[in-house]
C-alpha cells in the first residue's frame, strides 16, 4: 500500500505525525506492508521554493492507493494560496466529490449538549465538494475602492448534484442507515437549489426503504442542536456541508476529535482532519491528534483494511474511554503522548487478541484430546466386553478332548419321535414292493 502523506502547516505536522505512529503501529501488528512517502508542500516549502504544488503534483498523486493530509493555512501566506492549490485543488483535480464526515460521540462526557449520550449524535454528512461556492468563478471589479463589485459565483451542475445525492442514497442503503436529509436554501437560492430541489425529488423513490426528508439549512442547524439523533445521513452543498461539519465536530466533542474523508469511489482519495492548522496552538505538543487518527482509520477502511482501521477506532474509544488524551478534551496529555498512548493500545489489543486465539486453541486441543482418550476407551472396553464374552461361551461347550474321547459317543442316528415312525410305512412298502417282484 502506497500512501503519499502532507504533513502542512502548524498542528497539522504535529497531528499527522500521529497518524503516522498509528498507521505505522497497526500495519506493523497486522503484518500488512504500508509504504508512507511524505511529501513537504507546505506554507514554508512556498515560502522557500515559490511552488505551492508542483506542474505534475496531481498527476504524482493519482500514483498513490491514497492521500493523508494534514491541516494548511499560515499567517505568513495571507491569501492561503498554498491551501487553495493543495488541498482544494486536489479536491477538483482528483474529482473527490464527496466529503465524508462521520459526526460520532464517543463519550457522553464530550457533548456540548445536555444530556445526549453517544446513540444521540451519530450521524454522518456528505458534502458536496468539488462544485457550489467554492469554485472561484466571479471576479473583483474595482477592487479596494469604493466601487468594488464583489461578484463569487455558485455553481451547481446536474451531474455535480446527481452523483453526491446518489452517493448520500447508496451510502444509506449500504451501511443500514435509514434516513437521508437533504438540506439546501431552496426558498431563496430559488434558481441553483432548484436543482437540488429537482434531484433529490427524483432519486428518493428510487430508494424505497430509506426515509427522504428535506430541510433548509437554517432550520437543520437548529434541530442539530436541539435533537441529533433525528439524522442519519445529511447531504448538503460545498459551503453548507463546510459549516454545518463544523457544528457537528462541536457536536462530538471538538474540531480535535473530527475525522474526515474527501472520495471518489473507487479512485485515489484524500483523507484529513477537519481541524485546521491553528497557528497560535502549534509546536506546543497540545492539539489533539484524534481527529487525524480517526482520518487514517477511515482511510484504512476506505482501502478495504477493516480489521486495521476498526482496531485503530477501537484505541481510540479506549483512550477516550479512559480520558487519556490532550487538555481540551479533559486529559493530561500532550498530541505525542496521545498517540503512544493509542499506538500501545492496538499492540496490547493485539497481544490480548493472540493470547485469547491462544487459549482457545489450546482449549480446543485439549478438547481434541480428550475425546480421542474418550473413544480409545470406548474401544479398549468393548474389545475386553468381547474377549469377555468369548471367554464366558468358550467355558460353556465341554472342552474338544472330552468330546473325543467320551465313551457314549456313537454315530448320530435320527432320534425325533416323528422321523421314525414316517420309516414303518416306507419300510412297509419297499417290503410289498419287494414281494410283488
Ligand atoms: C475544511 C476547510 C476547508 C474548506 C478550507 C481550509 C478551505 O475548512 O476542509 O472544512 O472550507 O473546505
Ligand atoms: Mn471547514
Amino acid at each position: 500500500m502506497r500512501i503519499a502523506v502532507i504533513p502542512g502547516d502548524g498542528i497539522g505536522v504535529e497531528t499527522t505525525a500521529e497518524a503516522v505512529k498509528v498507521l505505522r503501529t497497526v500495519a506493523d501488528v497486522y503484518g500488512r506492508p504500508i509504504d508512507l512517502e511524505m511529501l513537504p508542500w507546505s506554507a514554508e516549502h512556498f515560502l522557500k521554493t515559490g511552488v505551492t504544488i508542483p506542474a505534475d503534483g496531481y498527476a504524482m498523486l493519482r500514483e498513490f492507493d491514497s492521500i493523508f493530509i494534514g491541516a494548511l493555512g499560515d499567517p505568513r501566506v495571507p491569501d492561503n494560496r498554498h491551501a487553495r492549490d493543495i488541498l482544494l485543488g486536489t479536491r477538483f483535480e482528483l474529482d473527490l466529490y464527496v466529503n465524508y464526515r462521520p459526526v460520532k460521540l464517543l463519550d457522553a462526557r464530550l457533548c456540548p449538549l445536555k444530556e445526549r449520550s453517544p446513540a444521540d449524535v451519530n450521524f454522518v454528512v456528505l458534502r458536496e465538494n468539488t462544485e457550489g461556492l467554492y469554485v472561484s468563478v466571479g471576479g473583483r471589479f474595482k477592487a479596494g475602492t469604493e466601487d468594488e463589485v464583489a461578484i463569487q459565483e455558485e455553481l451547481n451542475t446536474y451531474k455535480g448534484v446527481h452523483r453526491i445525492i446518489r452517493h448520500a442514497f447508496e451510502f444509506a442503503k449500504a451501511t443500514g442507515r435509514r434516513r437521508v436529509c437533504m438540506a439546501d436554501k431552496s426558498n431563496a437560492m430559488t434558481q441553483g437549489h432548484a436543482l437540488w430541489q429537482r434531484v433529490f425529488r427524483e432519486l428518493a423513490p428510487r430508494y424505497p426503504g430509506i426515509e427522504p426528508r428535506h430541510l433548509y439549512i437554517d432550520a437543520l442547524v437548529l434541530l442539530m442542536v436541539q435533537n441529533p439523533a433525528q439524522f442519519d445521513v445529511i447531504v448538503t452543498n460545498n459551503l453548507f456541508g463546510d459549516i454545518i461539519t463544523d457544528l457537528g465536530a462541536a457536536l462530538q466533542g471538538g474540531l480535535g476529535l473530527a475525522a474526515s474523508g474527501n472520495l471518489h469511489p473507487g479512485k485515489t482519495s484524500m483523507f484529513e482532519p477537519v481541524h485546521g492548522s491553528a497557528p497560535p496552538l502549534a509546536g506546543k505538543n497540545i492539539a489533539n491528534p484524534m481527529g487525524a487518527i480517526l482520518s487514517a482509520a477511515l482511510m484504512l477502511d476506505y482501502l478495504g483494511w477493516h480489521h486495521e482501521a476498526a482496531a485503530i477506532d477501537a484505541a481510540v474509544q479506549d483512550a477516550v474511554t479512559h480520558n487519556q488524551g490532550t487538555q481540551e478534551i479533559g486529559g493530561a496529555l500532550g498530541t505525542r503522548e496521545t498517540g503512544d498512548y493509542i499506538a500501545a493500545r492496538i499492540r496490547a489489543a493485539d497481544t490480548a487478541r493472540r493470547d485469547e486465539d491462544a487459549r482457545l486453541r489450546a482449549e480446543e486441543e485439549r478438547r481434541r484430546e480428550e475425546e480421542q482418550r474418550r473413544q480409545q476407551d470406548e474401544a479398549r472396553e468393548r474389545e475386553e466386553a468381547r474377549r469377555r464374552e468369548d471367554a464366558d461361551a468358550r467355558a460353556e461347550l465341554p472342552a474338544p478332548d472330552a468330546i473325543l474321547t467320551a465313551p457314549d459317543v456313537r454315530p448320530i442316528e435320527p432320534r425325533t419321535e416323528g422321523s421314525v415312525a414316517s420309516l414303518e410305512p416306507l419300510t412297509e412298502r419297499r417290503r410289498n414292493d419287494h414281494d410283488q417282484t
